[in-house]
C-alpha cells in the first residue's frame, strides 16, 4: 500500500527567524521523519490541520523580554503533542508557561562544555560539547520543569517537563558544532515523540509517482532540461510516472561546458529513452550577442532568446497541458522577518535562463518539498548517473557571462578547452566535490609572453573556485599551489590563445561567484 505524504508521521517546525532553522528540518528528515517548516505566526488551526506528532520551536534573534516579540501560537502548548524549544524557542516556551527569562549583559557565543543528566533526549549522546549563541537566559523554570543539562555559565542549558513531553535547549543541536546534536533531534522525534522513521527517498519516489499520476491524469507534460541536477531529476521522475506523455525540451545555447550538450542529449535519448526536443540554437545566440559587451544587456538578450527558442520547441513537442518545474523547498519556505513583523518572502532568483512564465500551462512541481541533498538522493534512487548528480551548478546564461566583453565562437571554444582541463584535473585530484563551483573565465585582456623562441600576445585566463553551502555567500577555495601550477602549465601548453593564467582569490561578498 502506498502512503501519501499526509500519512507520514509529521513534525512541524515553527520558525522564529533563526538563520539556521532549515538545518533543523534537514536533521529531522535525516532521522527519517517528514517535517514542514512554518512561520511562528501560523494560526493554530493551520497547525492542527496538519496533525503533527511533535512541534519544534526554532531559535530567533528577538527577545521575549520585549513586548512585541514573536510568541508561540495560543493553544499550541495545550495540543498534547511533544514540544522541543531551541534557544529562542526554549525561552518563548518558558515565558508562556510561567517561567522567567532575563536579558543578560553578556552574549554567550561559541562552544561550551556541558554536563548532561539522564534524559531520553540525550540517550546515546557521547560528546559533552554544545554550541551556544544567546543573549537572554532562562532564570526561573515554569512549574513541572527540571534541569537536564547545564554549563558553567548557563545553569538552564537544557530543561524538561517529561510528563508533558516538553523539552527545551539553550544551545543549538542543529549545527555541526554541537557534535551529537543530530542524535538529540533524532531522540526527540523518534524516542520521545514516537514518530516512525519512514521518510526515505524510496518511499518519496513511489508516493510522488502516484501523486503526479493523480495530478496530471491523461494529460501531457513538457519539461525544460538543462543538464543540471534539479531538472534532470524532475524529468526522470515524471517519466517513471507518465512515460511518453512527457516530452523534454533542451535549449542548447551553445554556451555550455565542453561536451555537455552531447551528454544531456545522450542521457535523455539513450539512457532514459525520454522523448526530447533538442534545439541546437548556438548560432542564433551568438548572432544576437554579436558585439554586445554590456553584462546586463548580454543577460537580457540570452533570456529573451531562450524564451524564443523554448516557444519554438514547445510547438515541436506538441500540445501539452502541464509544464514541469524543478522548484525546491528553500524557494517555497516563507522567510520570517527577525523581529516578529509580518512574514515576508525573500527570493533571490536569477531569472535569466529560466522557464518562460506561461499562463496557458498548469504547473507540476514534484520537488517542492525537497532540499537539494534530498534531490540528489532521489536522483540516485532513479538511476541518474553520478556525473549528473554531483555536478556543480551552472548559470543559465552559461559561458557568455564567463567571457567579459563581446562573445565570439572562437572565445567560447578557447574557454571550453581551458575549463575542461581545470575540471578534469579537479576530478583527478579529488578536489571537485570539495568545491561548490569551479570554472575558468576568459579575460578581454592580452598580455605578452614567451614560448620557445617566440614572443606571444594572448589572452589571460582566470581560474575561479569557491566553497559555499548555498551560493549566497562563498569563500575562494584554497586549492594547493602545486595543483594550480600544474593546471596553469597544462592550459598554456594545450590551449592555443591563452598565455597566462591567474587565480581569483575574492570571496562573496564583496565579489560575486560569476564575473558578470
Ligand atoms: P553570483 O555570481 O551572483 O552567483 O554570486 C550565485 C550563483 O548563481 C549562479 N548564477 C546564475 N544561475 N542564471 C542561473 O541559473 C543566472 O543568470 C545566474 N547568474 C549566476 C552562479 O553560477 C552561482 O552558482
Amino acid at each position: 500500500m502506498l502512503m501519501k505524504a499526509e500519512q507520514h508521521d509529521k513534525v512541524i517546525i515553527l520558525d522564529f527567524g533563526s538563520q539556521v532553522t532549515q538545518l533543523i528540518a534537514r536533521r529531522v528528515r535525516e532521522a527519517g521523519v517528514y517535517c514542514e517548516l512554518l512561520p511562528f505566526s501560523t494560526p493554530l488551526s493551520d497547525i492542527g490541520k496538519r496533525a503533527p506528532k511533535a512541534v519544534i520551536l526554532s531559535g530567533g534573534p528577538a527577545s521575549v523580554t520585549e513586548k512585541d516579540s514573536p510568541r508561540i501560537p495560543d493553544g499550541l502548548l495545550e495540543m498534547g503533542v511533544p514540544v522541543l524549544g531551541i534557544c529562542y524557542g526554549l525561552q518563548a516556551m518558558c515565558d508562556a508557561l510561567g517561567g522567567k527569562v532575563e536579558s543578560s549583559e553578556n552574549r554567550e557565543f561559541g562552544r561550551a562544555a556541558i554536563a548532561f543528566d539522564d534524559s531520553k533526549l540525550f540517550s546515546g549522546v557521547l560528546k559533552k560539547e554544545v554550541w551556544m549563541s544567546h543573549g537572554d537566559s532562562v532564570t526561573a523554570l515554569p512549574p513541572g520543569f527540571k534541569v537536564i543539562a547545564s554549563t558553567k555559565t548557563c545553569p538552564y542549558a537544557a530543561v524538561a517537563d517529561e510528563r508533558r513531553k516538553f523539552y527545551g535547549v539553550q544551545f543549538h543541536p542543529e549545527v555541526v558544532h554541537t557534535p551529537d546534536g543530530a542524535r538529540m533531534l533524532k531522540n526527540f522525534v523518534l524516542e520521545i515523540a514516537g514518530c516512525k522513521a519512514d521518510w526515505t527517498m524510496a518511499a518519496f519516489r513511489d508516493e510522488s509517482i502516484a501523486k503526479i499520476r493523480e495530478q496530471v491524469g491523461s494529460n501531457r507534460v513538457i519539461c525544460g532540461v538543462s543538464g543540471g541536477v534539479d531538472s534532470t531529476v524532475v524529468a526522470a521522475l515524471l517519466h517513471e510516472a507518465i512515460g511518453d506523455r512527457l516530452t523534454c525540451i533542451f535549449v542548447d545555447t551553445g554556451l555550455m561546458r565542453r561536451n555537455e550538450a552531447a551528454e544531456v542529449v545522450g542521457l535523455f535519448r539513450d539512457h532514459f529513452n525520454i522523448p526530447l526536443v533538442h534545439e541546437d540554437a548556438g548560432a542564433l545566440f551568438l548572432d544576437r550577442l554579436k558585439d554586445v559587451d554590456d553584462p546586463e544587456q548580454k543577460r537580457k538578450i540570452i533570456g529573451k532568446t531562450f524564451i524564443d527558442v523554448f516557444t519554438r520547441a514547445e510547438k515541436k513537442a506538441g500540445a501539452a497541458e502541464f509544464l514541469a518545474q524543478g522548484t525546491l523547498y528553500p524557494d517555497v519556505i516563507e522567510s520570517v522577518s527577525p523581529h516578529g513583523g509580518p512574514a515576508v518572502t525573500i527570493k533571490s532568483h536569477h531569472n535569466v535562463g529560466g522557464m518562460p512564465k506561461d499562463v496557458k500551462f498548469k504547473i507540476v512541481e514534484p520537488l517542492r518539498m525537497l532540499f537539494k541533498d534530498e534531490v540528489r538522493a532521489l536522483g540516485r534512487e532513479l538511476g541518474i548517473p553520478e556525473k549528473f548528480i554531483g555536478r556543480h551548478p551552472f548559470p543559465g546564461p552559461g559561458l557568455a557571462i564567463r567571457i567579459p566583453g563581446a562573445v565570439t565562437a572562437e572565445k567560447v571554444s578557447i574557454l571550453q578547452k581551458a575549463d575542461a582541463i581545470f575540471i578534469e584535473e579537479l576530478h583527478k585530484n579529488n578536489l571537485y566535490a570539495e568545491t561548490w563551483q569551479a570554472f575558468a573565465v576568459l579575460l578581454p585582456v592580452k598580455t605578452v609572453g614567451v614560448m620557445g623562441d617566440g614572443r606571444t600576445y594572448d589572452h589571460v585566463l582566470a581560474l575561479r573556485a569557491v566553497t559555499s553551502v548555498d551560493g549566497m555567500t562563498a569563500d575562494f577555495a584554497a586549492l594547493p599551489h602545486e595543483f594550480l601550477g600544474h593546471v596553469a602549465v597544462r592550459i598554456v601548453n594545450e590551449v592555443r590563445g591563452i598565455n597566462r593564467v591567474v587565480y581569483d582569490i575574492t570571496s562573496k561578498p564583496p565579489g560575486t561567484i560569476e564575473w558578470e
